[in-house]
């Protein structure tokens, strides 16, 4: 099948990075044509937006698993009882219990699942409640940012590692993890510049919300230098804010955006379905 690129690009979303695509149904069964443009947009463009969409579980799971293997999410809690590979990101109770994570509380800068040995390349979140006002999610262009860099600073950070702490963002920003969690998560180190896997890209891959040390640095110094840093890539010129309205998905390279999500009144329900992009296994590898 012929792809005619012009008319799925509709726009761009900022200077840099992001775009809206237009007459592609995800919930339809896809022609490897199409998925493979999707793919290369995913990665030209960082980030993705699909509006309209209408998508029952199974196919947003369908749709996904076009770009690489689903992650299990660890908080089993929150997951979808009918698919895992769904996570609830919500605040919506039942019987008294909020059925997702994250609920209505403000969410900072974080990389999904930066926490793991091998992190995701990608996340799909897709929405079907969302309140009048408040819960914007903004995304971060990691790699404009770190091609910004003044070269002292690229230097600077060139060979170093950093502390990823899944804990650290569970205090400020989530819910506390079960025993059993907190054993399947302990602190991990990855190199503060990630080259993408895919594009070979090379992208800041630290964040506010679980970055918690500069591995060899004396603390002050550490923190001096990440600050510096998180000032430099959530500058203006680096930010997509997405309002959303309900049906929107949203599909991001995990591997060079980071983002965060602003509260919003708890007294309105707020219901998005994420699934969680591995890299395939060959692409996997220690980096
Ligand atoms: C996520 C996340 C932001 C939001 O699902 O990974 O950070 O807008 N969600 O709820
Ligand atoms: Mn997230």
């Amino acid at each position: 099948m012929e792809v005619h690129a012009e008319e799925i690009l509709k726009r761009p979303l900022t200077n840099t990075f992001g775009a809206e695509l237009q007459g592609i149904d995800l919930a339809a069964d896809q022609d490897a044509a199409i998925i493979e443009y999707v793919r290369s947009l995913w990665h030209k463009h960082k980030l993705l937006l699909f509006r309209d969409q209408k998508l029952e579980e199974a196919q947003l799971v369908r749709f996904s698993r076009h770009f690489g293997p689903l992650e299990i999410h660890l908080r089993k809690e929150y997951l979808s009882r009918e698919n895992p590979e769904v996570l609830l990101v919500s605040n919506v109770k039942e019987s008294g219990k909020t059925v997702g994570i994250l609920a209505d509380r403000e969410v900072g800068w974080h990389y999904d699942q930066i926490y793991l040995e091998h992190p995701a390349v990608g996340s799909l979140l897709y929405s079907l409640k969302i309140p009048p006002q408040g819960g914007n999610t903004y995304f971060a262009d990691m790699h404009s940012a770190y091609e910004a860099l003044p070269n002292a600073t690229k230097n600077r950070i060139a060979g170093h590692q950093a502390v990823q702490s899944y804990e650290a963002f569970n205090q400020m920003y989530s819910e506390p993890t079960s025993k059993e969690q907190k054993e399947k998560t302990p602190n991990v180190t990855h190199p503060m510049v990630r080259t993408h896997p895919y594009t070979g890209r090379k992208a800041l891959y630290i964040c506010p919300g679980m970055t918690t040390q500069i591995v060899g640095l004396p603390k002050e110094e550490s923190d001096a230098l990440l600050a510096e840093l998180f000032d430099w890539c959530t500058r203006p010129e680096f930010v997509y804010t997405h309002s959303w309205q309900k049906g929107d998905a949203l599909l991001w390279d995990n591997a060079c955006t980071m983002h965060r999500r602003d509260p919003f009144d708890g007294r309105h329900e707020r219901l998005l379905k994420r699934t969680t992009i591995l890299p395939d296994a060959e692409k996997a590898k220690p980096y």
